[in-house]
Protein backbone atom coordinates (compact mmCIF):
# COMPACT_ATOMS: atom_id res chain seq x y z
CA UNK A 1 0.00 0.00 0.00
CA UNK A 2 1.24 3.42 -1.17
CA UNK A 3 0.20 6.92 0.54
CA UNK A 4 -0.03 9.94 -1.45
CA UNK A 5 -0.06 13.19 0.81
CA UNK A 6 -1.66 16.02 -1.10
CA UNK A 7 -1.41 19.30 1.03
CA UNK A 8 -3.56 22.01 -1.44
CA UNK A 9 -3.01 24.83 0.87
CA UNK A 10 0.70 25.19 -0.04
CA UNK A 11 1.12 26.05 -3.47
CA UNK A 12 4.45 25.67 -4.95
CA UNK A 13 4.70 27.56 -7.91
CA UNK A 14 2.88 28.75 -10.93
CA UNK A 15 2.61 25.22 -13.85
CA UNK A 16 3.04 27.61 -16.71
CA UNK A 17 1.48 26.41 -20.19
CA UNK A 18 4.92 26.21 -22.20
CA UNK A 19 6.17 23.11 -20.09
CA UNK A 20 3.62 21.35 -22.39
CA UNK A 21 5.23 22.60 -25.63
CA UNK A 22 6.43 21.11 -29.60
CA UNK A 23 9.65 21.03 -31.68
CA UNK A 24 9.14 21.40 -35.24
CA UNK A 25 12.33 21.07 -37.59
CA UNK A 26 12.97 20.56 -40.89
CA UNK A 27 13.62 17.25 -40.74
CA UNK A 28 12.38 13.79 -41.94
CA UNK A 29 8.67 14.41 -42.46
CA UNK A 30 8.23 16.54 -39.47
CA UNK A 31 7.15 19.86 -41.18
CA UNK A 32 6.49 18.66 -45.06
CA UNK A 33 3.62 16.07 -44.90
CA UNK A 34 3.37 15.75 -41.30
CA UNK A 35 3.06 19.42 -41.06
CA UNK A 36 2.40 20.99 -43.98
CA UNK A 37 1.29 19.45 -47.93
CA UNK A 38 1.02 22.19 -49.85
CA UNK A 39 -2.28 24.25 -51.07
CA UNK A 40 -2.43 21.87 -53.92
CA UNK A 41 -2.80 18.57 -52.09
CA UNK A 42 -5.56 16.40 -52.00
CA UNK A 43 -5.40 15.84 -48.37
CA UNK A 44 -7.82 17.97 -46.41
CA UNK A 45 -5.52 21.12 -45.87
CA UNK A 46 -6.49 25.32 -44.92
CA UNK A 47 -3.51 27.04 -46.65
CA UNK A 48 -1.33 24.46 -47.08
CA UNK A 49 -1.67 22.78 -43.13
CA UNK A 50 -2.91 19.13 -43.15
CA UNK A 51 -6.96 19.74 -41.40
CA UNK A 52 -6.57 15.86 -39.37
CA UNK A 53 -3.23 17.24 -37.79
CA UNK A 54 -4.27 20.61 -36.96
CA UNK A 55 -7.82 19.62 -35.12
CA UNK A 56 -5.40 16.58 -33.07
CA UNK A 57 -2.99 19.41 -31.98
CA UNK A 58 -5.69 21.78 -30.78
CA UNK A 59 -7.07 19.18 -28.91
CA UNK A 60 -3.90 18.85 -26.65
CA UNK A 61 -4.29 23.06 -26.11
CA UNK A 62 -0.65 23.34 -27.77
CA UNK A 63 1.07 26.46 -26.50
CA UNK A 64 4.08 27.29 -27.88
CA UNK A 65 6.19 25.45 -31.04
CA UNK A 66 9.78 25.95 -31.89
CA UNK A 67 11.20 26.25 -35.26
CA UNK A 68 13.27 25.59 -37.86
CA UNK A 69 15.72 23.49 -35.61
CA UNK A 70 17.53 22.12 -34.55
CA UNK A 71 20.54 21.43 -35.97
CA UNK A 72 18.98 22.93 -39.36
CA UNK A 73 18.47 26.12 -37.59
CA UNK A 74 22.02 26.84 -37.95
CA UNK A 75 22.34 26.78 -41.33
CA UNK A 76 19.00 28.12 -41.63
CA UNK A 77 18.89 31.53 -44.02
CA UNK A 78 15.26 32.43 -43.79
CA UNK A 79 15.41 34.70 -46.83
CA UNK A 80 15.22 32.13 -48.89
CA UNK A 81 11.83 30.82 -46.97
CA UNK A 82 9.98 34.33 -48.26
CA UNK A 83 7.94 35.61 -51.15
CA UNK A 84 6.76 33.61 -54.29
CA UNK A 85 6.81 29.89 -53.83
CA UNK A 86 8.52 29.44 -57.46
CA UNK A 87 11.41 31.87 -57.01
CA UNK A 88 12.87 30.43 -53.69
CA UNK A 89 16.42 28.40 -53.62
CA UNK A 90 16.65 24.98 -53.03
CA UNK A 91 19.40 23.78 -50.55
CA UNK A 92 20.27 20.48 -49.46
CA UNK A 93 19.49 19.24 -45.74
CA UNK A 94 22.84 18.17 -44.89
CA UNK A 95 22.24 17.25 -41.52
CA UNK A 96 18.68 15.42 -41.97
CA UNK A 97 19.14 12.94 -44.92
CA UNK A 98 20.57 14.98 -47.65
CA UNK A 99 17.02 15.89 -49.36
CA UNK A 100 16.22 18.63 -51.17
CA UNK A 101 14.80 21.54 -49.00
CA UNK A 102 12.85 23.42 -51.55
CA UNK A 103 12.41 26.01 -49.15
CA UNK A 104 8.09 25.96 -49.69
CA UNK A 105 7.92 26.24 -45.76
CA UNK A 106 8.69 29.30 -44.49
CA UNK A 107 8.40 32.42 -41.98
CA UNK A 108 4.86 33.17 -43.45
CA UNK A 109 4.21 29.30 -43.43
CA UNK A 110 5.22 28.79 -39.78
CA UNK A 111 3.01 31.94 -38.75
CA UNK A 112 0.19 30.57 -40.23
CA UNK A 113 0.89 26.83 -38.68
CA UNK A 114 1.10 28.88 -35.16
CA UNK A 115 -2.23 30.68 -35.80
CA UNK A 116 -4.22 27.88 -36.57
CA UNK A 117 -2.96 26.42 -33.72
CA UNK A 118 -3.42 29.61 -31.56
CA UNK A 119 0.00 28.83 -30.58
CA UNK A 120 2.84 31.25 -29.12
CA UNK A 121 5.98 31.22 -31.67
CA UNK A 122 9.15 29.84 -30.00
CA UNK A 123 12.10 30.81 -33.85
CA UNK A 124 15.60 29.16 -33.30
CA UNK A 125 18.23 31.70 -35.07
CA UNK A 126 21.00 31.00 -36.92
CA UNK A 127 24.60 31.50 -35.15
CA UNK A 128 26.54 29.17 -36.08
CA UNK A 129 26.61 30.04 -40.11
CA UNK A 130 24.20 33.17 -40.28
CA UNK A 131 25.67 36.55 -39.78
CA UNK A 132 24.42 39.37 -37.36
CA UNK A 133 22.57 41.10 -39.67
CA UNK A 134 20.84 38.54 -41.07
CA UNK A 135 19.38 37.35 -37.33
CA UNK A 136 18.54 41.02 -36.70
CA UNK A 137 16.62 41.49 -40.02
CA UNK A 138 14.62 38.17 -39.50
CA UNK A 139 13.46 39.67 -36.18
CA UNK A 140 13.33 43.45 -37.89
CA UNK A 141 11.04 41.11 -40.45
CA UNK A 142 8.62 39.61 -38.26
CA UNK A 143 7.69 42.16 -35.33
CA UNK A 144 8.41 45.44 -36.85
CA UNK A 145 5.50 47.68 -37.24
CA UNK A 146 6.53 50.76 -38.83
CA UNK A 147 8.30 52.29 -42.23
CA UNK A 148 11.80 50.11 -42.59
CA UNK A 149 12.90 47.88 -45.23
CA UNK A 150 12.29 44.47 -43.59
CA UNK A 151 9.03 45.42 -42.70
CA UNK A 152 8.07 47.19 -45.97
CA UNK A 153 9.27 43.39 -47.65
CA UNK A 154 7.21 41.73 -45.41
CA UNK A 155 4.43 44.11 -46.47
CA UNK A 156 5.42 43.51 -50.10
CA UNK A 157 5.01 39.67 -49.26
CA UNK A 158 1.71 39.75 -48.21
CA UNK A 159 1.46 40.17 -44.33
CA UNK A 160 0.58 43.93 -43.27
CA UNK A 161 0.69 43.60 -39.53
CA UNK A 162 3.35 42.42 -38.13
CA UNK A 163 3.71 39.07 -36.12
CA UNK A 164 4.33 38.49 -32.42
CA UNK A 165 7.18 36.62 -31.48
CA UNK A 166 7.34 35.29 -27.91
CA UNK A 167 10.56 33.40 -28.00
CA UNK A 168 13.73 33.40 -29.55
CA UNK A 169 16.61 31.46 -29.51
CA UNK A 170 20.53 32.09 -30.38
CA UNK A 171 21.71 29.53 -31.86
CA UNK A 172 21.31 25.77 -31.16
CA UNK A 173 23.72 22.92 -29.55
CA UNK A 174 26.09 25.60 -30.79
CA UNK A 175 28.79 23.19 -28.98
CA UNK A 176 27.85 20.73 -31.88
CA UNK A 177 25.98 20.94 -34.83
CA UNK A 178 25.81 24.31 -34.05
CA UNK A 179 29.67 25.74 -34.66
CA UNK A 180 31.87 23.33 -32.24
CA UNK A 181 32.40 26.67 -30.20
CA UNK A 182 33.92 26.54 -26.87
CA UNK A 183 31.13 28.31 -24.05
CA UNK A 184 33.40 31.17 -23.77
CA UNK A 185 33.31 31.64 -27.77
CA UNK A 186 29.77 31.20 -27.68
CA UNK A 187 28.98 33.18 -24.69
CA UNK A 188 30.39 36.55 -26.59
CA UNK A 189 29.37 35.25 -29.95
CA UNK A 190 25.55 35.53 -27.56
CA UNK A 191 25.85 38.82 -26.20
CA UNK A 192 27.11 40.49 -29.74
CA UNK A 193 24.10 38.73 -31.70
CA UNK A 194 21.38 39.07 -28.65
CA UNK A 195 21.89 42.72 -28.52
CA UNK A 196 20.29 42.97 -32.28
CA UNK A 197 17.51 41.07 -31.80
CA UNK A 198 15.73 43.98 -30.65
CA UNK A 199 12.44 43.77 -29.14
CA UNK A 200 10.21 45.98 -31.53
CA UNK A 201 6.60 45.84 -30.05
CA UNK A 202 7.07 46.92 -26.09
CA UNK A 203 3.36 45.09 -24.89
CA UNK A 204 5.18 41.78 -26.34
CA UNK A 205 8.68 41.22 -25.14
CA UNK A 206 10.91 39.20 -27.13
CA UNK A 207 12.39 36.65 -24.88
CA UNK A 208 15.83 35.71 -25.37
CA UNK A 209 16.97 31.76 -25.08
CA UNK A 210 20.86 31.17 -25.22
CA UNK A 211 22.02 27.91 -25.96
CA UNK A 212 22.60 25.83 -23.25
CA UNK A 213 24.56 22.73 -22.15
CA UNK A 214 24.11 19.04 -23.59
CA UNK A 215 22.92 16.09 -20.75
CA UNK A 216 25.43 17.38 -17.74
CA UNK A 217 27.82 19.59 -19.36
CA UNK A 218 27.67 22.04 -16.40
CA UNK A 219 31.63 23.52 -17.55
CA UNK A 220 29.01 25.00 -20.58
CA UNK A 221 26.11 26.47 -18.20
CA UNK A 222 29.09 27.83 -15.73
CA UNK A 223 31.35 29.39 -18.26
CA UNK A 224 28.36 30.67 -20.46
CA UNK A 225 26.16 32.30 -17.06
CA UNK A 226 29.62 33.52 -16.01
CA UNK A 227 29.65 35.88 -19.46
CA UNK A 228 26.19 36.48 -19.64
CA UNK A 229 24.07 35.88 -16.80
CA UNK A 230 22.31 39.80 -17.25
CA UNK A 231 18.96 39.23 -17.18
CA UNK A 232 18.18 41.57 -19.51
CA UNK A 233 20.09 39.89 -22.64
CA UNK A 234 19.27 36.58 -21.44
CA UNK A 235 16.00 35.67 -20.45
CA UNK A 236 16.26 31.58 -20.96
CA UNK A 237 19.43 28.92 -20.66
CA UNK A 238 18.38 25.87 -22.54
CA UNK A 239 19.17 22.37 -21.67
CA UNK A 240 18.60 19.20 -24.17
CA UNK A 241 18.80 16.05 -22.79
CA UNK A 242 17.39 12.97 -24.79
CA UNK A 243 16.36 9.06 -23.24
CA UNK A 244 18.52 6.82 -25.12
CA UNK A 245 18.26 3.29 -23.82
CA UNK A 246 20.78 1.76 -25.18
CA UNK A 247 24.23 3.80 -26.73
CA UNK A 248 24.68 6.81 -29.19
CA UNK A 249 25.88 4.72 -31.52
CA UNK A 250 23.04 1.34 -30.95
CA UNK A 251 20.11 3.06 -29.07
CA UNK A 252 18.08 -0.16 -29.50
CA UNK A 253 15.08 -0.22 -30.83
CA UNK A 254 11.70 1.24 -30.49
CA UNK A 255 9.51 -2.01 -30.22
CA UNK A 256 11.31 -4.58 -29.36
CA UNK A 257 13.02 -4.51 -26.12
CA UNK A 258 12.95 -6.97 -23.04
CA UNK A 259 12.20 -5.63 -19.20
CA UNK A 260 15.78 -5.20 -18.57
CA UNK A 261 15.38 -2.60 -21.06
CA UNK A 262 12.14 -1.64 -19.92
CA UNK A 263 13.96 -0.36 -16.41
CA UNK A 264 16.85 1.02 -17.59
CA UNK A 265 14.64 3.30 -19.61
CA UNK A 266 13.16 4.61 -17.23
CA UNK A 267 16.27 4.95 -15.08
CA UNK A 268 17.74 7.11 -17.87
CA UNK A 269 14.22 9.18 -18.58
CA UNK A 270 14.58 9.64 -14.49
CA UNK A 271 17.85 11.14 -14.56
CA UNK A 272 16.09 14.61 -16.24
CA UNK A 273 15.70 15.49 -12.44
CA UNK A 274 19.00 15.35 -11.76
CA UNK A 275 19.67 17.30 -14.56
CA UNK A 276 17.56 20.30 -13.92
CA UNK A 277 18.80 19.92 -10.25
CA UNK A 278 22.31 20.47 -11.10
CA UNK A 279 22.18 22.88 -14.20
CA UNK A 280 19.80 24.97 -12.01
CA UNK A 281 22.12 24.93 -9.28
CA UNK A 282 24.52 26.58 -10.93
CA UNK A 283 21.78 28.90 -12.30
CA UNK A 284 20.87 29.67 -8.65
CA UNK A 285 24.19 31.08 -8.16
CA UNK A 286 24.69 33.00 -11.13
CA UNK A 287 20.54 34.01 -11.05
CA UNK A 288 19.25 33.57 -7.56
CA UNK A 289 15.99 35.44 -8.17
CA UNK A 290 15.63 32.78 -11.28
CA UNK A 291 14.69 35.69 -13.74
CA UNK A 292 16.24 33.63 -16.59
CA UNK A 293 14.18 30.57 -16.88
CA UNK A 294 15.63 27.13 -17.78
CA UNK A 295 13.96 26.26 -21.26
CA UNK A 296 14.49 22.67 -21.53
CA UNK A 297 13.54 22.76 -25.38
CA UNK A 298 14.61 18.88 -26.35
CA UNK A 299 13.78 16.01 -24.93
CA UNK A 300 12.12 12.65 -25.48
CA UNK A 301 12.96 9.31 -26.07
CA UNK A 302 15.47 8.82 -29.37
CA UNK A 303 15.77 5.13 -30.66
CA UNK A 304 16.92 3.68 -34.02
CA UNK A 305 15.12 4.04 -36.80
CA UNK A 306 12.46 2.06 -37.83
CA UNK A 307 13.93 -0.74 -40.20
CA UNK A 308 13.80 0.33 -43.87
CA UNK A 309 13.51 3.87 -43.02
CA UNK A 310 15.70 6.73 -44.00
CA UNK A 311 18.06 6.85 -40.91
CA UNK A 312 18.19 11.01 -41.23
CA UNK A 313 14.90 10.82 -40.88
CA UNK A 314 14.80 9.84 -37.39
CA UNK A 315 11.32 8.00 -37.51
CA UNK A 316 10.86 5.91 -34.44
CA UNK A 317 7.69 3.42 -33.38
CA UNK A 318 6.05 4.69 -29.90
CA UNK A 319 4.80 2.55 -27.18
CA UNK A 320 3.74 2.93 -23.82
CA UNK A 321 7.14 2.71 -22.93
CA UNK A 322 6.96 6.49 -24.64
CA UNK A 323 3.88 6.74 -22.63
CA UNK A 324 5.67 6.68 -19.58
CA UNK A 325 8.95 8.44 -20.30
CA UNK A 326 6.27 11.67 -21.54
CA UNK A 327 4.40 10.98 -18.18
CA UNK A 328 7.44 10.78 -15.85
CA UNK A 329 8.86 14.33 -18.11
CA UNK A 330 6.15 16.15 -17.56
CA UNK A 331 5.71 15.37 -14.07
CA UNK A 332 9.35 16.26 -13.40
CA UNK A 333 8.82 19.42 -15.04
CA UNK A 334 5.58 20.43 -13.29
CA UNK A 335 7.93 19.80 -10.00
CA UNK A 336 10.41 22.06 -11.23
CA UNK A 337 8.22 24.61 -12.57
CA UNK A 338 10.31 27.28 -10.35
CA UNK A 339 12.63 27.01 -12.76
CA UNK A 340 12.29 25.39 -15.94
CA UNK A 341 9.28 27.50 -17.74
CA UNK A 342 9.49 25.95 -20.97
CA UNK A 343 9.66 22.03 -22.70
CA UNK A 344 9.85 20.76 -25.86
CA UNK A 345 9.47 17.96 -26.94
CA UNK A 346 10.95 16.48 -29.65
CA UNK A 347 9.35 16.09 -31.94
CA UNK A 348 5.84 17.40 -33.33
CA UNK A 349 5.10 14.71 -36.17
CA UNK A 350 6.74 11.58 -37.95
CA UNK A 351 10.24 12.23 -35.96
CA UNK A 352 11.33 11.26 -32.78
CA UNK A 353 8.98 11.07 -30.20
CA UNK A 354 6.16 12.24 -31.80
CA UNK A 355 2.80 12.94 -31.08
CA UNK A 356 1.67 12.00 -33.94
CA UNK A 357 2.37 9.88 -37.01
CA UNK A 358 1.10 10.65 -40.82
CA UNK A 359 0.74 8.20 -44.08
CA UNK A 360 -0.52 9.85 -46.59
CA UNK A 361 -3.90 10.91 -45.85
CA UNK A 362 -4.19 8.59 -42.41
CA UNK A 363 -2.82 10.08 -39.12
CA UNK A 364 -2.49 7.49 -35.79
CA UNK A 365 -2.17 9.14 -32.51
CA UNK A 366 0.39 7.98 -30.59
CA UNK A 367 0.75 7.24 -26.83
CA UNK A 368 2.28 10.03 -26.32
CA UNK A 369 0.01 12.09 -27.85
CA UNK A 370 -2.42 10.75 -25.32
CA UNK A 371 -0.13 11.25 -22.30
CA UNK A 372 -0.25 15.08 -23.44
CA UNK A 373 -4.14 15.30 -23.60
CA UNK A 374 -4.40 13.69 -20.33
CA UNK A 375 -1.69 15.76 -18.67
CA UNK A 376 -3.04 19.37 -20.54
CA UNK A 377 -5.08 20.60 -17.44
CA UNK A 378 -1.87 21.07 -15.62
CA UNK A 379 -0.91 23.34 -17.92
CA UNK A 380 -1.40 27.42 -16.33
CA UNK A 381 -2.38 25.28 -12.78
CA UNK A 382 -0.68 26.10 -9.78
CA UNK A 383 1.68 23.30 -8.51
CA UNK A 384 0.71 21.90 -5.21
CA UNK A 385 3.13 20.21 -2.42
CA UNK A 386 2.59 16.43 -2.46
CA UNK A 387 4.39 13.28 -1.15
CA UNK A 388 4.57 9.93 -2.54
CA UNK A 389 5.69 6.82 -0.62
CA UNK A 390 7.49 4.94 -3.11
CA UNK A 391 9.58 1.32 -3.47
CA UNK A 392 12.43 0.62 -5.24
CA UNK A 393 11.56 -1.82 -8.08
CA UNK A 394 13.71 -3.38 -11.29
CA UNK A 395 15.78 -6.19 -12.47
CA UNK A 396 18.89 -4.84 -11.95
CA UNK A 397 20.52 -3.23 -8.92
CA UNK A 398 22.01 -0.38 -11.16
CA UNK A 399 18.73 0.56 -13.07
CA UNK A 400 16.28 0.45 -9.62
CA UNK A 401 13.56 3.00 -10.05
CA UNK A 402 10.58 4.23 -7.81
CA UNK A 403 7.57 2.41 -8.73
CA UNK A 404 5.29 4.85 -8.99
CA UNK A 405 5.88 8.82 -9.92
CA UNK A 406 3.70 11.41 -9.46
CA UNK A 407 2.84 15.41 -9.75
CA UNK A 408 -0.49 17.49 -8.08
CA UNK A 409 -1.80 20.84 -9.54
CA UNK A 410 -4.93 23.03 -9.04
CA UNK A 411 -6.10 24.56 -12.25
CA UNK A 412 -8.23 27.95 -11.92
CA UNK A 413 -11.48 26.18 -11.86
CA UNK A 414 -10.35 24.69 -8.86
CA UNK A 415 -10.09 21.65 -9.86
CA UNK A 416 -7.60 19.23 -8.63
CA UNK A 417 -5.18 17.33 -11.09
CA UNK A 418 -3.38 14.06 -10.06
CA UNK A 419 -1.02 12.37 -12.91
CA UNK A 420 0.78 9.25 -11.41
CA UNK A 421 2.76 6.58 -13.44
CA UNK A 422 3.12 2.85 -12.52
CA UNK A 423 6.95 2.13 -13.50
CA UNK A 424 6.43 -1.71 -13.05
CA UNK A 425 5.78 -3.99 -15.60
CA UNK A 426 4.52 -6.58 -13.39
CA UNK A 427 2.48 -5.12 -10.16
CA UNK A 428 -0.22 -3.32 -9.40
CA UNK A 429 -0.28 -0.80 -6.56
CA UNK A 430 -2.98 0.21 -4.32
CA UNK A 431 -2.89 4.09 -3.43
CA UNK A 432 -4.23 5.79 -0.72
CA UNK A 433 -5.11 9.64 -1.50
CA UNK A 434 -4.99 12.10 1.76
CA UNK A 435 -5.40 15.65 1.26
CA UNK A 436 -4.86 17.81 3.54
CA UNK A 437 -7.53 19.88 5.33
CA UNK A 438 -9.81 19.23 2.12
CA UNK A 439 -12.87 17.13 1.23
CA UNK A 440 -13.53 15.38 -2.52
CA UNK A 441 -16.55 16.17 -3.72
CA UNK A 442 -16.09 13.71 -6.60
CA UNK A 443 -13.61 12.04 -8.87
CA UNK A 444 -12.70 11.24 -12.17
CA UNK A 445 -10.39 9.18 -13.75
CA UNK A 446 -9.04 8.14 -17.11
CA UNK A 447 -6.27 6.03 -17.91
CA UNK A 448 -3.72 4.60 -20.38
CA UNK A 449 -2.51 1.52 -20.26
CA UNK A 450 -1.39 -1.39 -21.98
CA UNK A 451 1.84 -4.04 -22.35
CA UNK A 452 4.57 -2.46 -22.46
CA UNK A 453 5.53 -2.07 -26.16
CA UNK A 454 1.85 -2.52 -27.13
CA UNK A 455 1.76 0.54 -29.65
CA UNK A 456 -0.79 2.52 -32.42
CA UNK A 457 -0.22 1.42 -36.03
CA UNK A 458 -2.14 2.43 -39.30
CA UNK A 459 -3.68 -0.94 -39.32
CA UNK A 460 -4.48 -0.74 -35.44
CA UNK A 461 -4.31 3.05 -34.59
CA UNK A 462 -6.65 2.82 -31.15
CA UNK A 463 -4.46 -0.48 -29.94
CA UNK A 464 -3.83 2.27 -26.96
CA UNK A 465 -6.12 4.64 -25.90
CA UNK A 466 -7.57 6.35 -23.04
CA UNK A 467 -10.23 4.74 -21.03
CA UNK A 468 -12.63 5.86 -18.04
CA UNK A 469 -11.20 4.43 -14.95
CA UNK A 470 -13.73 3.94 -12.30
CA UNK A 471 -12.08 1.57 -9.84
CA UNK A 472 -11.68 4.11 -7.33
CA UNK A 473 -13.51 4.89 -4.06
CA UNK A 474 -13.40 8.13 -2.39
CA UNK A 475 -15.09 8.96 1.39
CA UNK A 476 -13.77 12.57 3.25
CA UNK A 477 -10.75 13.44 2.15
CA UNK A 478 -9.31 10.10 1.33
CA UNK A 479 -8.87 8.85 -2.20
CA UNK A 480 -8.33 5.14 -2.92
CA UNK A 481 -7.39 2.61 -6.04
CA UNK A 482 -5.46 0.52 -7.39
CA UNK A 483 -2.91 1.11 -10.17
CA UNK A 484 -2.15 -1.24 -12.84
CA UNK A 485 1.26 -1.76 -14.02
CA UNK A 486 2.22 -0.17 -16.88
CA UNK A 487 0.40 2.70 -16.91
CA UNK A 488 -0.30 6.85 -16.62
CA UNK A 489 -3.39 7.63 -14.74
CA UNK A 490 -5.30 10.89 -14.58
CA UNK A 491 -7.60 11.82 -11.64
CA UNK A 492 -9.58 14.65 -11.35
CA UNK A 493 -10.85 15.57 -7.85
CA UNK A 494 -13.63 18.21 -7.21
CA UNK A 495 -13.35 19.65 -3.59
CA UNK A 496 -15.54 20.85 -1.20
O1 LIG B 1 15.94 16.62 -32.57
C1 LIG B 1 16.94 16.14 -33.40
C2 LIG B 1 18.27 16.86 -33.19
O2 LIG B 1 18.76 16.59 -31.92
C3 LIG B 1 18.23 18.35 -33.26
O3 LIG B 1 18.29 18.84 -34.55
C4 LIG B 1 19.47 18.74 -32.50
O4 LIG B 1 19.34 20.00 -31.89
C5 LIG B 1 19.65 17.61 -31.52
O5 LIG B 1 20.93 17.12 -31.54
Amino acid sequence: MAVLYINPKNRKGHIQKELQGHFSEHLGRCIYEGLYVGENSEIANVNGMRCDVINALKELWIPVLRWPGGCFADEYHWKDGIGPKAGRKKMINTHWGGVVEDNSFGTHEFMELCEQLECKKYINGNLGSGTVQEMSEWVEYMTFEGVSPMADLRKMNGREKNYKVEYFGVGNENWGCGGNMTPSHYSNEYRRYQTFVRTYDHTSPIKKIACGANVDDYYWTEEVLKVCHDPNMMQGLSLHYYTIPGEWLDKGSATDFDASVWYRTMKKTLYMETLINRHGAIMDKYDPEKRIDMIVDEWGSWYDVEPGTNPGFLFQQNTMRDALIAGINLNIFNKHCDRVKMANIAQLVNVLQSVLFTEGAKMVKTPTYHVFSMYKYHQDAELVESFLETEEIGLEEAWKVPNLHESVSISKDGKMHVTINNLSLTESYSVDTLLTETQVASVQGTILTGKMNACNTFDDPERIKPAKFEEFTSMGNKVSFSIPPCSVLHLELELS
